[in-house]
């Protein structure tokens, strides 16, 4: 079938209702349906997102079964710490040429929903607490993957950022955290790599289902941000079908077993659907079907072997060294005990429909063979349990070695698809080998492979910390790799690790009540809070050590004044000032210094991972649009930068900043005015066109009130001039002209808001 538009249109034409509306939801699991009169195939699509989960057309799709043997690849929460848009590119290639190897046309992900909590079960799949990074991350993704003409699917749009209650909740967020939290991830993929298609949640968003939100799936998504492709539901996201195709959902999945494509042949019998949209649906899914059939390549190789050690080199580049007092690397030559079940059957990847089923893994305990290496088991994940013996045999261990390496973390039933966790603990049980070995050997390591932040009550008693995430099948040929020097450390955090989850933000309302989830702390999610509250928190956003040493310097910004119709060009000088090659993540971080609307200290936007030789400088250039100072205006229902000074800060975490400048920008936007009797004197005096037009009634308030010159004695003695404004600021228009002595009839109020209005 090698079609063009025109032709496509032409078949749509041809076909009748029933067919049309059968195009609209799949026709199992995983295959859209053909129509085999008009000799259209039917195409898979897979899940997705760190591997290729390619199952039998009967079975159920939260990897209960088994799919086919493929290979696992570092999860959202390791690859978006690696910063790295290249090596994300990379794995997104090598996922699309083994879709290409067994035939499947869209692969579902990337997954890109925002941390909100670390509770969130999810998380190990998704990317990060900020929306620019997990733009950045899933555009690369996503560019990746269709490079090879195969299809991504970015999920879950959108505000799925809870698996309680996921299919019945309503994520309730005003337009502005939506616009700056929430969507941006999916509006950068969609703007700079065009996704083939979107798949949207489960979830409502302020009451309406995504599956049947016009704003979402036709205003924001198509109309603002220009998508192309075509939008899938979730498994099981649709309820009311027929909104669906209004709202612009084109295809349900899986299959509705036929329900409900009746339903979309009875409403347009009965007028209450307009056919057209049927149309439209069934055009953007064959195009879409057509670009992969167009570019079917099922004699693609798939070298699974060097896609697994593709997965080592990229979860090297994920891992994040939280902290090293100097005892990492290790020395090949050294004793060394690895403690703990996880070095010998590591947890590499969460439960649910990303699972993958993968063809060979490699632990740490076998890639460190030929090493002085001992293992004792420590606990066991089955029982969740570290009897007294196993714990007595890892004291032993760590004691007869130089170092003592445990890997711990969460166990598979902790954090999964499906359900949130509960709390923010390690299991108690490696809490205590921790401790116990911690206090047998002074060289103590953890190594942790989890999803989503933990608690580390013990920090303070051991010597390091590498967070290795769910870092794939490879994941222990990494580690080891890590351990000992043979790569240098470079992840940095995409996610901040509080010191306890009550001090997460949505701590209060994650979850919600029933099916009604506030996102009461607005745009104030992940550091964009702890900033603002100057909260010590255990690693902070953007955190992430080296073996070697990083310093920024010459700051320079291209101007210090600009409109906000101008880019700003920043450029730092990298250095490395250590004794070793190594890779530093240059972060740039903006921050209103003023601002009529609440905003976060800084933000994130821009970073390069770069490599540095031992003594090595480079100078690294981001360029600024408007959009880096701008906040969502929900009156202008756009992006606006408000006139004043902003921030520049560039660092190594969004806690460590090395260079810090300032430029102005100006405004080319007016905003309308809307004073009214009621409008309060501190915000009129804030603008200055209006300050003009209020000046003489300030100062007949002057008069009256003493202070500055005025001529009542005895008020000036009792209200300073400063305290006279201090009061005055808040008053009312309608008050301050009465104070003022003028008589404030209707005629004159009315006649001098009109003139401020119209400035
Ligand atoms: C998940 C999706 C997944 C789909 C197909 C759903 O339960 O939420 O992320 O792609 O199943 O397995």
């Amino acid at each position: 079938m090698k079609r063009n538009m025109s032709s496509i249109k032409e078949l749509i034409s041809q076909m009748t209702l029933e067919e049309k509306a059968g195009l609209c939801s799949g026709l199992d699991f995983w295959h859209t349906k053909p129509v085999e009169r008009l000799g259209i195939p039917s195409v898979m699509v897979s899940d997705g997102p760190h591997g290729l989960r390619k199952q039998d057309d009967k079975v159920d799709h939260l990897g209960i079964n088994d799919s086919i043997k493929a290979v696992c690849m570092p999860a959202g929460c390791a690859t978006a710490a690696s910063f790295d848009r290249e090596l994300i590119g990379r794995m997104g290639a090598s996922l699309g040429a083994s879709c290409q190897h067994e035939k499947v046309s869209v692969i579902l992900g990337p997954a890109v929903n925002i941390k909100r909590s670390p509770l969130c079960g999810r998380n190990f799949e998704y990317l990060s607490e900020d929306p620019y990074l997990a733009g950045e991350m899933a555009a690369a993704h996503i560019n990746g993957v269709q490079s090879q003409n195969v299809g991504t699917s970015i999920k879950h749009f959108a505000a799925n950022n809870q698996e309680h209650r996921r299919m019945s909740s309503s994520s309730n967020a005003d337009e502005r955290t939506l616009r700056e939290i929430y969507f941006p991830a999916f509006e950068t993929a969609v703007k700079k790599a065009q996704p083939w298609t979107v798949m949207c949640s489960y979830n409502r968003i302020n009451g309406t289902y995504a599956s049947e939100n016009h704003w979402l799936l036709t205003e924001v998504l198509r109309d603002e941000w220009g998508f192309k492709g075509y939008v899938m539901s979730d498994w099981g996201a649709v309820s009311g079908r027929v909104e669906g195709i209004e709202a612009g959902l084109d295809l349900e999945m899986p299959s509705s077993g036929g329900v409900n494509d009746k339903k979309i042949v009875e409403a347009v019998r009965a007028g209450k659907l307009d056919e057209a949209l049927v149309d439209q649906a069934v055009e953007r899914i064959l195009t879409i079907n057509e670009r992969y059939l167009k570019n079917a390549k099922p004699e693609t190789e798939w070298d699974k072997e060097a896609d697994h050690l593709l997965s080592a080199k990229i979860a090297e580049e994920c891992m994040v060294l939280l902290k090293n007092d100097g005892v990492l690397p290790l020395a090949k030559e050294d004793a060394v005990a690895f403690i703990g079940e996880f070095a010998e059957k590591p947890r590499f990847q969460g439960g649910g429909s990303s699972h993958i089923n993968c063809f060979k893994t490699t632990s740490a305990l076998e890639a460190a063979q030929g090493l002085k290496v001992t293992y004792a088991q420590g606990y066991s994940v089955e029982q969740d349990d570290a009897t007294d013996a196993m714990i007595a045999e890892a004291v032993a261990a760590a004691k007869a070695a130089k170092v003592a390496v445990v890997f711990a973390g969460l166990p598979d039933s902790y954090e999964s698809e499906g359900y949130d966790r509960t709390h923010m603990a390690l299991p108690a049980s490696q809490n205590k080998l921790i401790e116990a070995v911690a206090a047998a050997n002074p060289n103590t390591v953890v190594v942790l492979h989890n999803g989503s932040p933990v608690e580390m009550p013990w920090i303070d008693k051991v010597s390091a910390v590498l967070e290795a995430y769910l870092g794939g099948q490879a994941v222990g040929l990494a580690t080891v790799h890590v351990l000992f020097g043979d790569a240098n450390p470079c992840g940095h955090l995409a996610e901040t690790f509080p010191l306890k989850l009550e001090d997460n933000p949505s701590y209060l309302f994650y979850g919600g009540e029933g099916d009604t989830a506030d996102y009461r702390e607005g745009v104030f999610v992940g550091y964009r809070y702890y900033d603002k509250k100057k909260m010590d928190v255990l690693f902070p956003f953007g955190h992430g050590l080296s073996y070697t040493t990083f310093a920024y310097s010459n700051l320079c910004l291209s101007k210090s004044e600009i409109t906000d119709q101008d880019t700003l060009t920043v450029t730092v000088t990298a250095t490395n000032t250590g004794s070793r090659a190594g890779k530093t993540v240059v972060q740039l971080y903006v921050g209103d210094k003023e601002s009529t609307v609440l905003r976060p200290v800084r933000e994130l936007k821009g970073f390069e991972k770069i490599e540095l030789q031992p003594g090595e400088s480079k100078d690294v250039t981001f360029t600024l649009d408007k959009r880096a100072f701008a906040y969502w205006n929900t009156e202008l229902k756009d992006w606006h930068v408000e006139s004043g000074e902003f921030t520049i800060e560039v660092g190594q975490s969004s806690r460590a900043i090395d260079v810090c400048g300032t430029v102005t920008v100006q405004s080319t936007v007016k905003l309308k005015k809307h004073y009214t009797k009621d409008s309060i004197f501190m915000d009129i005096m804030a603008d200055p066109d209006a300050q003009k037009v209020i000046q003489p009634i300030l100062d007949g308030f002057r008069q009256v009130f003493g202070g500055g010159g005025g001529d009542s004695e005895a008020a000036s003695e009792a209200v300073s001039d400063e305290m006279g404004m201090a009061m005055m600021q808040y008053m009312p228009l309608r008050g301050v002209m009465s104070f003022a002595g003028q008589e404030a009839d209707a005629e004159m109020l009315e006649n001098m808001l009109k003139g401020l209005n119209s400035l």
